[in-house]
């Protein structure tokens, strides 16, 4: 909103601060549950139509789906999902409120740039980088930061190496972030860098010592910043490519080079889940590539954050079959459940993703196991399973990576003593 005053001839234009969100006023989420296999691929063609946010997608009977709508779209899609039996139930009743009841506070402010962080808030791009570089200058013995790439708006992509013991320790390849919009990720990562760094001399000085941590906790940055500054639900990168329409971004989570594009995926720019124009066409997508492929003679795992729905899974994405060592991968999961769920009694789903949710190549998680060749390869959606979804309130960002970490130290535990 601007304002002209015009004051003795001179003209000043004051603005205020606008609205990120207008699209958002009185925007809903709906949820349905499908009961039937038609009813899947009519939401299926309904999500192909680019007109709703799907915040979870439709794949099979029994899963709900969670369907964001603006205000004017709305009795369209109530209409669209009567005629095919389906009644909605409204999971959220107004995003903008909730958006507006997330914003975090004041700290994040530049004048008050601190290097500072804590789990009672979500932190900004800069912030999250500012505090890595501080934690490896306040702990030298534990860890390491590097600068390895550049975004496609020109931030800078950074790793934490942590570790004590040889260069040719098991790994384990940490990754959180990839898509803009799912918070809790890059703060749950955040959460357990600060955990194994400031006891990396107590009580994880002999993890360290057996095991090395490649961490990137925010490895989509122009995306998440963009969910700072101008849509708080935007999920793809920024980038642009000629035949893009007027349409940015490209779904990182799809643009990794193994099935590339075959199932789950849109060749429209315009999509959520667009695949982008070629296999690793992202920028970012390449520096995390290159880290895995720098460190994948000695990872044993790979984990990649996201949320939400709960669920711990497993390769592939790309197909129903599993691979060959799909037990293992599942037994360790399930012990990893055991004890997150132990802490605060937040249950999980474990599984191949194609089998637990819906088939999607491109991902990560298949790239790391089917190319890099690491074992134990695994993307976890954490909290919750879409009272806020997206809009995780602060108040959960502790509880949810505190059961985390203990799920991640299980995997940790298990690829010290295998080895
Ligand atoms: N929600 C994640 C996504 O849609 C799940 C990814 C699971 N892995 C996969 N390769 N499809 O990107
Ligand atoms: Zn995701």
């Amino acid at each position: 909103m601007k304002v002209l005053l015009v004051l003795c001839g001179l003209v000043l234009v004051v603005s205020a601060r606008p609205d990120p969100h207008p699209h958002l006023k009185g925007a809903q989420v709906l949820r349905v549950v499908p009961e039937e296999t038609w009813q899947v691929g009519y939401l299926r063609a309904l999500q192909q139509q680019d007109l709703y946010d799907f915040w979870t997608e439709p794949n099979s009977v029994g899963r709900p789906v969670d369907m964001m709508s603006d205000v004017f779209q709305l009795p369209v899609l109530r209409a669209a999902l009567e005629n095919v039996n389906l009644s909605p139930r409204v999971l959220v009743s107004d995003v903008a409120s909730l958006v507006a009841g997330s914003t975090p506070h004041q700290h994040n402010n530049k004048d008050s740039f601190s290097t500072r962080i804590d789990w009672t808030d979500y932190y900004d791009y800069d912030q999250i980088t500012g505090w890595l570089d501080s934690l490896a200058t306040d702990y030298p013995s534990v860890c390491k930061t590097e600068d390895v790439g550049t975004t496609y708006e020109g931030r800078t992509m950074k790793l934490i190496t942590i570790g004590t013991g040889a260069a040719d320790n098991p790994g384990i390849f940490i990754d959180g972030g990839i898509h803009a919009r799912e918070w809790i990720s890059p703060a749950t990562v955040t959460y357990m860098i600060n955990e194994l760094v400031t006891k990396g001399s107590g009580e994880f000085s002999e993890l360290l010592s057996k095991v090395n941590f490649y961490v990137m906790p925010s490895i989509n940055p122009d995306g998440y910043q963009y969910t700072w500054t101008n849509d708080r639900l935007w999920r793809k990168t920024r980038s642009d490519t000629d035949s893009s329409f007027g349409c940015k971004g490209v779904d990182p989570n799809r643009n990794w080079g193994f099935h590339w594009n075959e199932v789950g995926a849109s060749s429209s720019p315009c999509s959520d889940i667009y695949a982008g124009p070629e296999p690793f066409s992202e920028v970012e997508m390449q520096v995390v590539r290159d880290q895995v492929n720098r460190f994948a003679p000695t990872l044993q795992a790979y984990l990649t954050f996201h949320s939400y729905s709960q669920l711990w899974m497993y390769p592939w994405g790309f197909t129903s079959d599993l691979p060959d060592d799909w037990q293992d991968m599942d037994n360790l999961a399930q012990n990893a459940v055991t004890a997150l769920t132990s802490l605060y009694g937040t249950r999980y789903e474990i599984g191949s993703s194609t089998n637990t949710i819906y088939a999607a190549a491109g991902g990560s998680d298949d790239w790391v196991k089917g190319v890099a060749g690491v074992k134990y390869a695994y993307t976890v959606e954490l909290r919750d399973t879409g009272s806020y979804g997206f809009l995780l309130p602060t108040n959960q960002i502790i509880p949810t990576a505190e059961e985390t970490f203990e799920g991640v130290k299980v995997v940790a535990d298990f690829i010290m003593n295998n080895n």
